[in-house]
């Protein structure tokens, strides 16, 4: 078996990209099997942060095929700048492949995404409205066009089709599709793809599987935003846990190995939507000035809190995790005393359980404070070395999900790891 999947286990946002990027030396093959454009993957190259949204994280690396899978949706105006600056960096994008199988983000995605947020009023979900729902939609209801589809005869008549099947809908939220500019630029987008390896990605990838290559598998946004698992309806419109990587890419259960979620040290979250952590005062404030929590694809500012570890815990179960990492751990260098939420107190009733309507309860974190270690560790990659309170958080956490990290980010350069145990299988 050579397929390792590594995830968000909070509401996305966790630093999965560092560590994709960290990891992606040791893989043959790095696939994106779900989520669109409303991802932001941050990595630093050359000093720099560099935010790709669609482009699988192993991309920087010359020996490692980069798949975009069945799963995911894309936005051929987001790829096209993302490929150029890609490109622009001397980087070869012979290493990319395109599933055929991949859903389009039209135009008329993203105005349907701004007029149901619209609708909503109070009630909106803070979608990034990048058109990923209407996408999604469309690829349920058997409306939607592929990648393949690029490179048929009639691709213009089923866009015009598909536009004008939008535009309808668009009337009825009292909206005008004035597309004209936009339209052209996703044309010249549709244009780069039908230049790039569009393939039956799911054979490619079986076939490396196959002949003994090694997979990861890249997941975006993060557990709690699963369309089923999350807290619905303040979800994206993909499943994000690490099944939905078979389905994302036409892999079959059988041939996952590890899976490997990443978690903040903290907890945050962009959009609306329950949060029993958090913290809204001077310390929410301090976690996000201290962590740079502004969205990498909005700039929108995150909202802050402690860990959840019910919710952790949670995440952990529906996706089998087998290794932990935490990132950002050293945000919290300067905290006298840290926070950990052991448990919800629902109207009264202690649980370590989600309610299925979480977005409907009023619930209040029980928070256990935990001593910080109050110094900088950026420098310190030895776990043994790490100050005593440092390790008592992540054994709290390791003992609460009953698995253990394997890696630790204590600062937002590529060096910066703390490897407390290599992951064994990669
Ligand atoms: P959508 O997927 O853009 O429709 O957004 C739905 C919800 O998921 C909103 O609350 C977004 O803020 C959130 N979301 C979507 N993608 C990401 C992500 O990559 N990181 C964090 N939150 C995200």
């Amino acid at each position: 078996m050579a397929v390792d999947v590594l995830l968000g286990l909070q509401w996305g946002d966790e630093g999965k990209g560092k560590i994709v990027d960290y990891l992606a030396n040791q893989y043959d093959v790095v696939a994106r099997f779900q989520g669109g454009p409303n991802a932001g993957h941050t990595l630093k190259i050359n000093g720099e942060n560099f935010v790709l949204h669609t482009i699988p994280s192993g991309i920087f690396h010359e020996n490692v095929t980069n798949i975009i899978g069945n799963g995911v949706v894309i936005d051929p105006i987001v790829f096209k700048k993302e490929i150029e600056k890609v490109r622009a960096l001397g980087v070869d994008t012979g290493n990319l492949m395109i599933s055929n199988r991949a859903q389009l983000i039209l135009p008329t995605h993203k105005q349907l995404d701004a007029a149901s947020e619209n609708k909503k009023g109070k009630a909106k979900i803070g979608s990034t409205l990048r058109g990923i729902g209407p996408a999604y939609m469309d690829k349920t209801g058997r409306n939607g066009l592929r990648v393949g589809d690029i490179l048929t005869n009639n691709f213009k008549e089923r866009y015009q089709a598909l536009k004008l099947k939008h535009a309808t809908l668009l009337e009825l939220y009292g909206q005008e599709t004035d597309i004209t500019e936009i339209e052209k630029e996703w044309f010249e987008g549709i244009e780069l793809l039908s230049t790039l390896n569009i393939v039956s990605a799911e054979y490619v990838i079986n076939e490396f599987i196959s002949e003994g290559k090694n997979v990861l598998a890249e997941g975006a946004q993060g557990t709690m935003l699963d369309i089923d698992f999350g807290t619905y309806p303040f979800v994206t419109s993909s499943n994000t846990i690490s099944s939905s990587a078979c389905i994302g890419l036409g892999i079959p259960p059988t041939q996952i190995r590890e899976v490997i979620g990443i978690t903040k040290a903290y907890c945050t979250r962009v959009g609306s939507g329950p949060f029993p952590t958090e913290l809204t005062g001077e310390t929410g404030d301090f976690l996000r000035q201290k962590g740079g929590e502004f969205g990498a694809t909005t700039g929108r500012p995150r909202r802050c809190g402690w860990i959840d570890l019910p919710a952790l815990r949670y995440s952990s179960i529906l996706n089998g995790l087998t290794q932990l990492v935490i990132t950002k751990i050293d945000i919290l260098n300067e905290f006298e005393e840290i926070g950990i939420c052991t448990e919800y107190n629902i109207d009264g009733n202690l649980t370590t359980e989600l309610p299925y309507d979480l977005a409907e309860r009023n619930i209040t974190p029980v928070v256990k404070m935990l001593k910080g270690w109050n110094q900088p560790i950026n420098q310190i990659h030895n776990y043994e070395e790490l100050p005593m309170e440092f390790i008592n958080l992540v054994e709290s956490i390791e003992n609460y999900i009953g698995v253990k990290a394997s890696i630790i980010s204590n600062g937002p350069h590529r060096e910066e790891l703390i490897l407390k145990a290599q992951p064994e299988a990669v």
